[in-house]
């Protein structure tokens, strides 16, 4: 069994960022601008955006974080992103999900400007992902595909299954590796909480995605001998033996299933330090005009 380290290929990928940057300084373009917006006080969304903002900082990106109260109207939010979407020193940001029950996260997520959607949540990048043209990928996925890419695992003619349906994890992951060419060229079976005979579907992967928000789901008798498993759960259980309360716990068992694995990712250290490093590669080609190109001022 082979560790599919997250971490490691996040600072790799880091390493190249920087260098980036310096080469648009050095040229004299200004860094990336990474604008992020969080709304309330959700835990979880506070540590993410603050790895994002910091990851920022580590690359030589300028970041930009708009902290919003609980209480904000859809209007003022819908006011903010528009504000976003004109300001020209902001080359790509995001709208931190889940939003408090009042605003309507559709009708933000279609608010923002495509060109600006470094998330790649707006439905026109969704859709020019899914025909294969040039797009912001969702990060968790893209971070996935680069993984795949950079340890050089096999894809074609692979059986996969994805676990959840997610719009922007299982659903786009299903997709990116059902596409022709490398990462891609794999049979797919997306299973979701409606599935039934879960393990009779997780047995044939050859490579296993779980995306499905359940701790430790997945146990060894679901995975075949040998797969490849992919842990894309980030979830707090409850442990009083920790300082914090709480402990990060995967999608997959990991100490029963690690033995069966040929690799697998480790939670923390595989699939969310890619996922940051992703949007940090998204937000560099939103500064570059790589996706749609800038238009002269
Ligand atoms: N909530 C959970 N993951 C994400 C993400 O990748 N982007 C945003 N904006 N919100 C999230």
């Amino acid at each position: 069994m082979e560790i599919l380290d997250g971490k490691k290929l996040a600072e790799e990928i880091k390493n190249e960022l920087k260098s980036e940057v310096a080469e648009m300084l050095a040229s004299g373009k200004k860094a990336p601008h990474l604008a992020a917006v969080l709304v309330g006080e959700d835990p979880a969304s506070q540590v993410y955006v603050r790895s994002k903002v910091r990851s920022c900082e580590q690359v030589g990106f300028q970041s930009t974080l708009i902290r919003e109260a609980a209480t904000i109207t859809e209007e003022a939010l819908l006011a903010l992103v528009d504000k976003l979407n004109q300001d020209p020193e902001i080359d790509g940001f995001i709208v931190q999900l889940p939003l408090p029950k009042h605003i309507n996260e559709d009708k933000i997520t279609l608010a923002i400007n495509p060109e600006k959607d470094v998330d790649g949540f707006h439905p026109v990048n969704f859709g020019r992902m899914a025909q294969g043209l040039p797009c912001y990928l969702p990060a968790t996925p893209y971070g996935i595909v680069e993984m795949i890419r950079r340890y050089n695992l096999p894809t074609q003619g692979k059986e996969v299954v994805v676990l959840g349906r997610s719009n922007i994890v299982g659903t786009p992951m299903s997709i990116l590796l059902s596409r022709k060419g490398y990462p891609g060229d794999c049979t797919v079976t997306l299973c979701h909480s409606r599935t039934k005979d879960l393990t009779s579907h997780t047995r044939r992967a050859d490579i296993l995605v779980a995306a499905i928000g359940i701790p430790e789901m997945v146990t060894a008798d679901m995975v075949k001998e040998g797969a490849v498993v992919i842990d894309v759960g980030i979830n707090r259980v409850e442990d009083s033996g920790t300082e914090k309360g709480y402990r990060l716990a995967g999608d997959v068992d990991f100490d029963g299933v690690s033995p069966k694995a040929s690799y697998i990712t480790p939670v923390p250290g595989g699939v969310g330090a890619m996922t940051v490093v992703s949007l940090l590669v998204n937000t560099l080609k939103a500064a570059k005009g790589e996706i749609y190109p800038k238009k002269q001022a």
